[in-house]
């Protein structure tokens, strides 16, 4: 039996249960279930996992036999013109080995690949591959880039979520255009991308947010967990602290990307200079260092300006005398946000 004074918010959980306050009960109810986790009280974490399965829409049951399930894994694609609003599919030419990943980024993201392209290995034993993986961190060091590399290396269709299309003013009709997406989605085996996923996953507990933000967050939960293992979703977000803790639950896989250090500004000058064809004589570490960059796409916005330079010269003058050249103007022309 769980001792009560491990759970704190229990009474919280109690009040708002018995005043019919919905939304501040299910908060609770993920409150305590990570205390549960915490305090390794299993069979309660259970209890409370089956509750939110219930209650958050009604979990339908996952009844297809694994036979089904290699089939779906793949099915592909019949036609285009079924796309719903608020979805866009997206060409991406971007390589893995273009983005520059710390190792222990780098094999979780393997591992969840691995999962995917060997699928018939997981379901043989019983075990669904993960598809729900958030990245996280500041902007600039590669959360799009990496999601679009993933689905370039998977070689199915990338679809990325357009919040401009998906967000109507109209009650209910987000909620509805988004569940439009899943069962689109669900039909063929594709990855569905969520870029700053804190725009539509906002915590409900948020007090700024109104009641139709709230519907589109349990819609989404739903739709989350009823989304079939050959469905890919990843998320990203810059502020993880403002999506929803049950949001945030459903995806087993989540991944830090943050600012880089000298020796992976050194690596990546390396490699973004060798795909314009070229080879710098100078040390390029002592380059990333001089840089003082905050993100990759600030290392990315001066190698494009040395090689903008070396074009401007018609070529005649060295790549070296470019990087010369776009360093004494790079000081001049950054300019910082304020902080
Ligand atoms: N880790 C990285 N490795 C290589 N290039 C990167 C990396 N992160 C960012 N870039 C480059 O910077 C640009 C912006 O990155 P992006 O993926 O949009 O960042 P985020 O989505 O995290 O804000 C991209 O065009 C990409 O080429
Ligand atoms: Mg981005």
């Amino acid at each position: 039996m769980s001792d009560l004074s491990q759970y704190p918010n229990f009474l919280d959980l109690l009040k708002a249960g018995s005043q019919g306050d919905r939304s501040t009960f299910l908060e609770e109810l993920e409150n305590t279930l990570q205390a549960a986790e915490g305090n390794n009280d299993r069979a309660l974490a259970a209890l409370i996992e089956e509750t939110l399965r219930t209650e958050e829409g009604g979990k339908v049951e996952d009844k297809t036999d694994s036979s089904n399930k290699l089939d779906a894994f793949n099915k592909t694609l019949k036609s285009v013109k079924d796309i719903p609003i608020g979805l866009v599919m997206t060409k991406t030419n971007v390589h893995m080995d273009h983005v520059i990943l710390p190792e222990e980024v780098k094999e979780i993201i393997n591992a969840f690949i691995e999962e995917q392209e060997h699928n018939e290995k997981y379901i043989s034993k019983g075990l669904d591959p993960r598809n729900k993986c958030m990245l996280i961190g500041p902007p600039g060091n590669g959360k799009t880039a990496l999601s679009k590399a993933i689905a370039n290396r998977m070689g199915c269709p990338f679809y990325f979520v357009r919040y401009d299309q998906l967000i109507s003013q109209k009650a209910g009709e987000t909620s509805k255009r988004l569940f439009a997406i899943f069962d689109f989605v669900k039909t063929h085996r594709c990855i569905l991308f969520f870029d700053e996923m804190d725009a539509i996953g906002k915590d409900r507990g948020d007090e700024n947010e109104g009641g139709e933000m709230k519907r589109v967050v349990s819609t989404l939960l739903v739709q989350l967990d009823d989304i079939p293992p050959h469905v890919i979703i990843l998320g990203a977000t810059n502020h993880p602290g403002m999506i929803d803790k049950a949001v945030w639950r459903r995806f087993a896989v989540r991944v830090n990307l943050p600012n880089p250090e000298t020796v992976e500004y050194e690596q990546y000058l390396h490699m973004a200079f060798e795909r314009y064809g070229h080879k710098p004589e100078r040390d390029l570490e002592i380059l990333a260092y001089r840089l003082e960059a905050e993100n990759f796409a600030e290392a990315e916005v001066f190698v494009e300006d040395c090689i903008r330079r070396w074009i401007r010269a018609d070529e005649k003058i060295s790549i070296d005398e470019a990087i010369d050249l776009a360093i004494d103007g790079w000081a001049k022309t950054r300019e910082k946000l304020p902080t």
